[in-house]
This record gives structure tokens, sequence and C-alpha cells, in this order.
């Protein structure tokens, strides 16, 4: 029987291994990056998150499922939705039991909550709500707890400033009750991680390097007990990421790095799709061999 998002997951931690979830925010970039993971005989998630069809070029959840079922390889790649908020980076409320629930219909194998913006007894609601949906169709949950910046529509503070005053990081009773009470499978937390900009007037801009507290990871796992998600991962220090996932991180969101990557390309070659799908081929390649040492780990986990 083919292998479910979850029981890679858990597989994962038990091999202290970490799992990458690449960011479509253009359809024309699930083709190369499912066809380099498999060329690596790896295994990872690909993904779309709401703001990469409303503000990007991604369509729909239902254009990306699309997409994804022409390219993908069984035990390779799996389909996952990204942030779907609660509340926008606009601020604005957003119909989110809806957008899950066509995502579920499209055959999306794992969905997230981002409930992140509401109170702590708000989000732990929504989460449950939308977990029950979820796990009715009998795929896991990722939520997020704490505020990973850089998605917002307003700039941000200096990054050392984020990480000297530990801004927006995830508490540990929060952490504790909120896996307790909402049901949700994976984590996703803030201990250092920030979004790359989405707004349209940075969205070009080089990431700050982030790194992350480990100890706080560390402590994370012990009192949440299931696998914990570092979102913003491009042009995290590459120790820094190595050490997460020995304390606790299992899936690591990459979006910018690779959209720069492809955006970059179409720019060098007036709009040639297929070059810009070389360069997300190679560069996503690359990522899974020599920043994430995963190379053949289909052998190891499917
Ligand atoms: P980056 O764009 O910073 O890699 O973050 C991606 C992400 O976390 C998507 O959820």
């Amino acid at each position: 029987m083919a292998m479910k998002t979850q029981a890679v997951m858990l597989k994962a931690r038990e091999l202290g291994k970490g799992i990458p979830a690449f960011n479509c925010p253009y359809v024309e970039m699930v083709k190369p990056i499912a066809e380099a993971i498999k060329d690596e005989n790896s295994v990872a998630l690909i993904e779309v998150a709401r703001v990469e069809w409303e503000k990007f070029y991604s369509q729909s959840p239902e254009r990306i499922a699309e997409e994804f079922h022409k390219y993908k390889s069984e035990g390779h790649t799996f389909l996952h939705l990204d942030h779907i908020p609660v509340i926008d980076e606009d601020y604005k409320e957003v119909d989110y039991m809806d957008l899950i629930s066509r995502a579920i219909k499209a055959g999306f194998q794992s969905v997230m909550i981002d409930g992140s913006r509401l109170s702590l007894d708000e989000n732990i609601r929504t989460t449950a709500e939308a977990a029950a949906m979820a796990h009715e169709a009998d795929i896991p949950i990722e939520a997020e707890l704490g505020a990973v910046m850089g998605h917002e529509n307003k700039e941000m503070p200096p990054y050392e400033e984020i990480f000297a005053s530990h801004m927006g990081f995830t508490k540990l009773d929060e952490a504790e009750k909120f896996v307790k009470e909402s049901s949700c499978n994976w984590l996703s937390v803030a201990v250092g991680n920030i979004h790359g900009a989405v707004a349209d007037a940075v969205r070009d801009q080089k990431k700050p390097e982030a790194r992350i507290d480990v100890d706080h990871v560390a402590d994370l796992y012990k009192v949440c007990g299931i696998p914990l998600v570092l979102h913003g991962g491009s042009g995290i220090r590459h120790e820094s990421v190595l050490e997460a996932i020995k304390a606790g991180i299992t899936k690591i969101n990459v979006g910018t790095e690779v959209r720069q990557c492809y955006e970059q390309a179409l720019r060098e070659r007036s709009g040639d799709v297929e070059y810009a799908r070389e360069k997300v081929y190679l560069r996503t390649r690359d990522y899974i061999k020599n920043y994430m040492y995963n190379t053949d780990l289909a052998d190891q986990i499917c």
C-alpha cells in the first residue's frame, strides 16, 4: 500500500532526518521540483499556500493538485496544503474550512491551518475544528503557534532584535496546552526563523540570514512530542538547520530561495519557462543533496 504522509514524518523523525516542503508560487514550478525529488531518490513535500494563489501565480489549490498528479512519483512526492490563515497577512478573515475542504477533495495528503494571529484559545478552537475535518479524511494537519514574521504587509523589526528578544517565539507552556487540546499532528514553531517577504515591494530582496535557538527547539519537542515544523527555511544558517533537526524539527518549508531562482531565470531569458524550470530543477537537487543530505532517503523511508 502507498505510504502516507504521517508515516513518512514519523519515520523521518526516527531516522533524525528533515523532510523539505517546497512551495510552488508558480504552477510551472511543480514539474521540476517533483523531478528533482525523484531524481535524487529522495522524499519531500510539494506545497502551496493561500497567499501563493492570491498574490503569486499558483492559481488555486485544484490547479496545483492537477499539476502534482501529472508529475508525482509514488513514495517520493507528497502534496501538502501550506498556510490557510484564519486571519490573513492583510488582517482579513478567511473562509478556512471551505479552502481546506476544497483541498481535501482535490487530493491533498496533508493540510495546514494557521490560527497564529488569534488568541491562544481561538487558535486552539479553530485548529480543533479544522483537525476534525482533516482526520475525517484520514490525513494529518499542521498548525502554527507563535509568530513567524515576514508575511505581513509591514516592515519587520531588525532580525537581530527579533532573535535577541525572542519576539514572537512559541512559548513552552502554550505549546504544551495547544498540542493537547487542538489535536494537531505537526506544529509550526517560531524559534528564530522568519518568512521571506511576500509583499510586492520587497519580495525580490535577499532574506537576512536567520539562525535558530536550538535549545528552545529541544524544549518545545520535549513538551509537544509531535513533529515540529520550521517555516522560513530559505537562507537559514546551515549548521542551525542541521542542529534544529536533531533537536526536533522534522519538516522544513522552503519558498523564497527557489521562487527567486525561478524569477531570476525568467528575467535572464525574457520569460523562457523551460530555462527557468531547469534552474529550479538544479537548485532543488542541490538543496536536497548538499544542504539536507537527503539523497537516497526514499530507500530508508518508503
Ligand atoms: P521561505 O520563503 O522563507 O523559505 O519560507 C517558506 C515558508 O515557510 C512557507 O510556509
